[in-house]
């Protein structure tokens, strides 16, 4: 076990966390990432203006926001959350002057490929040291199978180069990956395309993209894991006064659903999270493990359902994840480990290979830092197996979250279960999709402290 030690000094925002404690009230997490970014690239593509509301004022979908008003359209806000935006319909973006950077954010960088593929202008997307390393062929093969012109590095990740095509052709893809992003990004790139484009996914993944479209009078047709989309479909605003409002992200209230459960005493109450079927992996999984989750007041927020989720402490036991939870678990899995860590028994993850091309190689990253709390683990090529240390305490000392927003986040719930405090390290980017959470979680009974070096 490591120390909290002057030869590891916090690097530009850490966590200290004092071990133990609990964790009561309510807490009103933030919007979700995935559907802010996509409300953002349809409100900017609709013809009409848009009203967002509920919108998450993090890093990654701030940075959506500017690539839009880098392309000319006009945006108000954020303000509380309220976006307004002037869509300028499917032909309207104009050329950026500077390559969009778009930061940490991977969802912002292959929906927004897809869409400039479509464009008549170049454009250029970049993003920060751990989205330049992410694999982006994954976009840009199919993209060049519709004749999209894309240039990465031999690497095939960013900087892409987008140059613009007399036109793309249709695409009926079957993705090799199940992978939300993928699949729309082509569904984006197919709205420019001179026919209908299809997509099958292998696994059911996350769909607020058809959702969304749907809201935008430009509903897909799905036959069983296959969505198509026709080209040259125009998108209409919403009428006025009818917002797109954004749910509190389940991906966000899963350090606390984790927290809630592992800590003693725990009584929690997160309002009107968003419940979407393909992103319920978490609860279905911690359910699993014999969490003690009360969900009440269904109904829906938009094209999106939400529900307050009710969480108390629980007597967790290791489980085998069920393959069909992947990928609609696939953010949670950081805040899963910790549970896994605190149960009794073996929790075994595989299939889940997806997870070591994240922000940070999730299951490496992870493994390591819970071996630093004493937590005994194996690595395995798509998981990881983790010995749950059931009533036995973690240890406290050093982690390092190699600046991913979700492991710092998980870290910190592992504070509870701690018998001694943690130091979170590299925790800047918890920016990206959950601002404040340091504040949120202390009001809730975490003795979390945030430190800028
Ligand atoms: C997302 C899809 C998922 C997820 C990411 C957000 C989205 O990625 O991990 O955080 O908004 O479409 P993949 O499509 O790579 O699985």
């Amino acid at each position: 076990m490591n120390a909290i030690t002057p030869d590891s000094p916090p690097r530009a925002r850490s966590f200290r966390i004092a071990p133990g404690g609990t964790l009561r009230g309510e807490v009103r997490v933030p919007g979700d990432k995935s559907i802010s970014h996509r409300a953002i690239m349809l409100g900017a593509l609709a013809d009409g203006e848009t009203v967002v509301t509920g919108f998450l004022e993090g890093a990654d979908s701030l940075a959506t926001l500017a690539a839009f008003r880098a392309m000319g359209v006009e945006i108000e806000g954020p303000d509380a959350g309220r976006v307004r935006i002037r869509g300028v319909g499917l032909h309207g973006l104009t050329a950026p002057a500077a390559p969009l950077d778009v930061g940490n954010a991977g969802t912002a960088m292959r929906l927004l490929c897809g869409l400039l593929a479509g464009q008549r202008f170049a454009s250029t997307l970049v993003g920060d040291a751990s989205l330049s390393r992410r694999p982006m062929r994954r976009v840009t093969e199919p993209l060049a199978q519709m004749g999209a012109s894309i240039e990465t590095t031999a690497a095939g990740t960013a900087p892409l180069l987008i140059r613009p095509v007399p036109r793309l052709t249709p695409i009926d893809y079957a993705m090799p990956v199940a992978s939300a992003q993928v699949k729309s990004c082509l569904l984006l790139a197919g709205l420019y395309a001179d026919g209908t484009s299809c997509i099958t996914e292998p696994a059911v993944t996350r769909d607020h993209t058809e959702r969304m479209l749907a809201t935008f009078g430009c509903p897909v047709q799905r036959d069983g894991r296959k969505v198509c989309i026709r080209g040259g479909s125009r998108l209409t605003a919403p009428p006025d006064g009818v917002p797109v409002a954004v749910p509190a992200d389940i991906s966000s209230a899963a350090f606390f659903l984790v927290g809630a459960s592992i800590a003693e005493d725990a009584d929690l109450l997160l309002p009107a999270v968003g419940l979407n079927p393909t992103r319920i992996g978490v609860l279905n999984i911690l359910e699993a493990m014999g969490a003690r989750l009360t969900i009440t007041n269904h109904h829906d927020s938009g094209a999106e359902p939400v529900a307050d989720i009710r969480v108390q402490s629980a007597g967790l036991k290791g489980i085998e994840i069920p393959a069909v939870q992947v990928p609609l678990a696939i953010d949670e899995f950081p805040a899963l480990f910790i549970a896994a860590a605190c149960a009794e028994g073996e929790t075994l993850l595989t299939g889940a290979e997806e997870l070591r091309v994240k922000e940070s190689d999730r299951i490496a990253v992870m493994a390591a830092g819970l071996g630093a709390l004493g937590v005994e683990t194996e690595v395995l090529p798509d998981g990881i197996r983790i010995q749950g240390r059931g009533g036995r305490s973690l240890g406290g000392g050093s982690i390092d979250s190699h600046g991913d927003h979700r492991i710092a986040m998980a870290f910190a719930m592992a504070a509870l279960r701690a018998e001694a405090p943690l130091l979170v390290q590299d925790c800047e980017n918890v920016n990206t999709s959950f601002p404040g959470f340091a504040r949120l979680a202390a009001g809730a009974g975490l003795g979390i402290e945030e430190h800028v070096a």
